[in-house]
């Protein structure tokens, strides 16, 4: 079965055509993000309508590079939430626009569910069940991931996500947007001791995460260290991201060895766009070698949001004899915890 996957959830148009036999077929993305720097973050209404504009060429980009025919495809999956209503609303309506003129069924993914699966894109998968570390900028999540669909959230952040957390670090600190590389190339150049920022909720028991106060940490350290009316010199910014993001990843390995010893369970997967830090990556790399546990990493690209996960997800449920109607809905706010195993809602 030949699957289209549409991701229109924020700032990336991304497309990908996956195969239940071949695997994927190929894979497109178009990033808003040089339109967005300019506001230092999302603007919704852009987003959609940059959507539109980029949707349609893209698709046939897609087809044109795997040297296929729109009328190879068996079935569509798009995005169907979390994530911005506008963005959503415009891969929702291309994708059963598309489905009804191919007369195939059409699925709405879950967008962390793409997340989750998008290591299952790779050569070297895990086996179920798994623990998923899964760092966006609008989630933070511990689960335990017994099968496709079956997912027991063991923890999650009770304010920013991560990936939030590190996007408004940077706008304190005058970086450019998307603030989790900038931070991160940033903290490169950072003298490791300089600054001390506190691991939160790791001093308690539980596997909830707390990611608003290292953002004030940031700031009242910025503010201390700079003079009156003046910009933060460069170390000192550098110091500041340094600590910053060592004390944002030092938290999250903390929280993922602890739900690891918790279940018993000797594979990690780590998802999400936050995956991609390269700090985070060695931090738990190092970790897993140390408990003699596997950590499995979708490389960049498919840590990030991307058409191949949703092209995935969407393949393993039409598979499973799901489709929607012709409605285009979509779901902003829809909670993992609510999904199913496939099929078992048809
Ligand atoms: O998964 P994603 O692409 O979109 C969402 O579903 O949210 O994640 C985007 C988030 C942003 O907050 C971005 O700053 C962060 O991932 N991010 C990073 C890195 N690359 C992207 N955070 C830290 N280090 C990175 N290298
Ligand atoms: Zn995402």
């Amino acid at each position: 079965m030949l699957v289209l996957g549409i991701e229109t959830s924020c700032d990336e148009t991304a497309v990908a055509l996956y195969d239940s036999e071949q695997g994927l077929l190929g894979d497109c993305l178009y990033s808003q993000i040089t339109m967005h720097a300019e506001y230092g973050g999302v603007v919704p209404e852009l987003a959609a309508r940059d959507h539109i504009r980029k949707l349609v060429p893209l698709i046939r980009e897609l087809l044109e590079d795997s040297q296929l025919k729109l009328s190879d495809i068996n079935g569509v999956a798009y995005t169907r939430g979390p994530g911005l209503a506008g963005a959503l609303l415009v891969g929702a309506s291309m994708g059963q626009a598309l489905a009804m003129g191919l007369s195939v069924p059409a699925v709405g993914v879950h967008h962390m569910e793409g997340h989750l699966m998008a290591p299952m894109l790779e050569q070297n998968r895990p086996q179920f069940p798994f623990i998923a570390l899964l760092v966006s900028g609008g989630h933070t999540l511990l689960a335990d991931v017994a099968g496709v669909g079956q997912y027991s959230i063991l923890g999650e952040s009770l304010d920013d996500a991560v990936g939030e957390a590190f996007d408004k670090t940077a706008k304190l600190l005058g970086l450019s947007y998307p603030g989790g590389p900038s931070v991160s190339k940033e903290a490169e150049l950072g003298q490791a001791g300089r600054f001390k920022f506190p691991r939160p909720m790791t001093d308690r028991p539980g596997l909830d995460f707390s990611f608003s106060g290292l953002k004030t940490f940031t700031m009242t350290t910025a503010h201390k260290n700079k003079q009156e009316g003046q910009e933060l010199d460069d170390q000192t910014r550098a110091d500041i991201a340094l600590a910053f993001q060592d004390a944002a990843t030092d938290t999250l390995v903390i929280k993922a060895r602890r739900a690891l010893k918790e279940t018993g369970h000797t594979e990690l997967v780590i998802a999400g766009g936050v995956g991609a830090n390269k700090s985070l990556r060695s931090k738990l790399a190092a970790m897993a070698e140390q408990e003699n546990i596997k950590v499995f990493f979708p490389r960049p690209e498919f840590c990030t949001d991307n058409g191949a996960m949703i092209a995935y997800v969407g393949c393993l449920r039409l598979q499973a004899g799901e489709s929607e109607g012709t409605a285009v809905a979509v779901k902003p706010r829809w909670k993992i915890s609510e999904l199913k195993t496939p099929g078992e809602n048809t």
